[in-house]
């Protein structure tokens, strides 16, 4: 629990699938009192909608009146993260529900169009990048501009950006490139936007997950076991054995991670990728 977060205002991206990081993520945030924007797309769109799913309007709601038994500040608001215009309006909602805007959890993100690299499209590499990239940079342009005009807090700054990496922000693997470039992309908009706002006290870090089976996980471990000719329990079973820990990561080991990189207690940690993926990545 860190009791300096009571309070706080922080707009989760992503947060409306049940069982993803982003619920896990806002869970955790209001056990310990801050006030939430849950953000999701709200409604599948096109040819390339992610074929793991997307927060609808009906399950974003249905996980807002759920954290609201925690902590009834919560609000939803439906955006899609590769529209500038709809993301700076995210964040103004933030600041029309609850005065100003603290925290920012980049975690919206698509995990699918894989394959060859060969074989792959524009259309596909820019829908991945669109979203897990240039998505967050819009989020986090719009919060910064926001927590710019607030005053630093004593003991804590003046605001959080943490955004949700992956494994493969740190190595590659086959049938990803688009992913895998989006999520390296992820630590190096972190690592200079920890410089260039350092001295304004708004620090900035990514969180770095191994395999969750989320919806986004499920999909993933169906795909790759097919790719390598595996059952999912074999695939699985292959990836625990390269875990130094020896399980695949749950929603609650990225909360935790996220909750403490926004608490006091981090305010001099900036320009981190942390890995939180029991030992299978260690740089
Ligand atoms: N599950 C894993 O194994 C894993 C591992 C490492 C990193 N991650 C990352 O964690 C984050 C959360 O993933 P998850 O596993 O909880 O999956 P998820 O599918 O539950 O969450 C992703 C969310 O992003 C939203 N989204 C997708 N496209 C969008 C768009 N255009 N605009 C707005 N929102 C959009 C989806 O609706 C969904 O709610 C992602 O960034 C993912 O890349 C996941």
């Amino acid at each position: 629990m860190y009791p300096d977060l009571d309070g706080k205002v922080a707009i989760v991206t992503g947060a409306g699938r049940r069982k993803g990081l982003g619920e896990a993520i806002a869970r955790k945030l209001a056990e310990d009192g801050v006030r939430l924007v849950l953000h999701d797309l709200g409604k599948v769109e096109g040819s390339l909608a992610p074929a793991h799913g997307v927060g609808a309007s009906a399950e974003l709601a249905g996980i807002a009146d759920d954290i609201a038994t925690i902590h009834p500040e919560v609000s939803t608001f439906q955006a899609d993260m590769r529209d500038e215009a709809q993301v700076a309006a995210l964040v103004a909602h933030a600041v029309e529900q609850f005065g100003r805007l603290d925290i920012l959890v980049n975690n919206a993100g698509v995990g699918y169009l894989f394959g060859p690299l060969v074989e792959a499209t524009q259309e596909m590499w820019d829908t991945v990048l669109n979203v897990n990239l240039r998505g967050a940079f819009f989020a986090t342009k719009y919060a910064v501009r926001q927590m710019l005009t607030q005053p630093v807090q004593e003991g804590w700054g003046r605001g959080r950006i943490v955004s949700i990496g992956s494994r493969g922000s740190k190595s590659g693997s086959a049938l990803t490139s688009s992913y895998i470039a989006s999520k390296h992309g992820l630590v190096g908009l972190t690592r200079s936007a920890a410089i260039e706002l350092g001295p304004e006290q708004i620090t900035v870090n990514a969180v770095c997950p191994n395999h969750v089976t989320t919806g986004l996980g499920a999909w993933q471990n169906e795909y790759m076991a097919r790719a390598r000719g595996q059952t999912v329990d074999e695939y699985l079973a292959a990836m625990r054995g390269r875990i130094p820990l020896g399980r695949v990561g749950e929603v609650e080991d990225t909360a935790n991670a996220c909750a403490f990189l926004c608490s006091s207690q981090a305010r001099y940690i900036t320009g981190e990728a942390m890995n939180v993926s029991g030992g299978e990545e260690m740089h």
